[in-house]
């Protein structure tokens, strides 16, 4: 099962098992992270799921969609590294995944 590594708001870095075919944020969620909101439950119209995900990783998780862009507008943390984690579907190729817990907007 891919590995990720999920990085709090602290710093702490927790490793966790995500299977593949979940959300990033499934995952997180799943393994218990309560700064992780997810309110709209990964339907890509809240955006209190981001992450920054980690530059190895930028050109192997899924594109960025329209909406998911859009929406990353809206925050005041977004980076060139920055993520809706519901929008991010782990697969094997992204074992080891490093993911953020983006400040709360
Ligand atoms: S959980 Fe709401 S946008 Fe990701």
């Amino acid at each position: 099962m891919p590995k990720l590594i999920v990085v709090n708001r602290a710093g702490e870095e927790t490793e966790v098992e995500a299977a593949a075919g979940l959300s990033v944020m499934e995952a997180i969620r799943d393994n218990g992270f309560d700064e992780l909101l997810a309110l709209c439950g990964g339907c890509c119209s809240c955006a209190t799921c981001h992450v920054y995900v980690d530059a190895d990783f930028a050109d192997k998780v899924s594109p960025l969609s329209e909406d998911e862009n859009d929406l990353l507008d809206s925050s005041d943390h977004r980076t060139a590294a920055s993520r809706l984690s519901c929008q991010v579907q782990i697969t094997d190729a992204l074992d080891g995944l490093r993911v953020t817990i983006a400040p709360e907007d």
